[in-house]
């Protein structure tokens, strides 16, 4: 399977690129600019210290094409315009999209959660690619990339993965868990990515608070 991270350049692709990368997934890092995905591709190489030949460089558009899973990473303001651009190479692929709508994506603060009228980020792009043979999933929101960087870590953060399909639901389940010490949980329909994505400006107050950059999540009890 190839995983396809559009904006794959940022701090969130680039700590999952390393993450899957790691566990010998084939990967491809999508940027607008196909110069910067070689430069995070090479950055990922010198990070784990080998000389790889799962991980490569494209344009988001080519990298949503060769993908079959396609990880979204893009900030909350460059959403519709990167989904714009991929919109017709996602034919019959899962679609993951990690974005968050903080209030910092409209010049206000990360600990802030913005609003939006569909009722998530996740939900906006699944009604951007309604009647799209695409299957869209909410997962990675609260998985800090510091700790996806921090690779001699584990994780310690729980995948909270939402989504209309369990088949698609499964595959990122079976995917998430190939990061070190992240259990992946099934959260139930898209809806419940309304909850999961307003962890995040939590988890970053509490990074705030207490001068880390590791906070993330557990559901105890299951
Ligand atoms: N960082 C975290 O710890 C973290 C944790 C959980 C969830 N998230 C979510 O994951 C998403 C990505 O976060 P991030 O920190 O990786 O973001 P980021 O570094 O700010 O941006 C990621 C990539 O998006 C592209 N991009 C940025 N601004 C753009 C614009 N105006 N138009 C088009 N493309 C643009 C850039 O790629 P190119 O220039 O290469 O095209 C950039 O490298 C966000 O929605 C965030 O809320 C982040």
């Amino acid at each position: 399977m190839k995983i396809a991270i559009v904006g794959g350049t940022g701090d969130q692709g680039l700590g999952l690129a390393l993450r899957f990368a790691k566990a010998g997934e084939k990967v491809i890092i999508g940027s607008r600019d196909v110069k910067k995905a070689h430069n995070a591709v090479n950055l990922v190489k010198n990070m784990l210290n080998e000389d790889i030949n799962n991980i490569s460089a494209a344009t988001n558009e080519d990298a949503a094409d060769s993908g079959d899973i396609i990880l979204l990473t893009v900030p909350l303001q460059a959403q519709m315009a990167t989904l714009r651009s991929i919109k017709d190479h996602l034919e019959g692929k899962i679609l993951v999209d990690a974005t968050v709508p903080l209030e910092s994506c409209i010049g206000g603060t990360p600990v802030r959660f913005v609003h939006l009228w569909e009722g998530s980020a996740v939900e906006r792009t699944a009604e951007f690619l309604k009647g799209k043979n695409v299957v869209v999933i909410s997962a990675f929101n609260n998985i800090s990339a510091a700790s996806l960087t921090n690779i001699e870590s584990d994780v310690e953060c729980d995948c909270l993965i939402s989504g209309d399909d369990e088949e698609a639901k499964k595959v990122v389940i079976q995917l998430s868990e190939k990061i070190p010490g992240v259990r992946a949980i099934n959260c139930g329909g898209l809806e419940n990515a309304r909850i999961v994505e307003k962890i995040t400006p939590l988890l970053i107050n509490l990074n705030i608070r207490n001068k880390i950059k590791l906070a993330g999540i557990r559901i105890t009890g299951l």
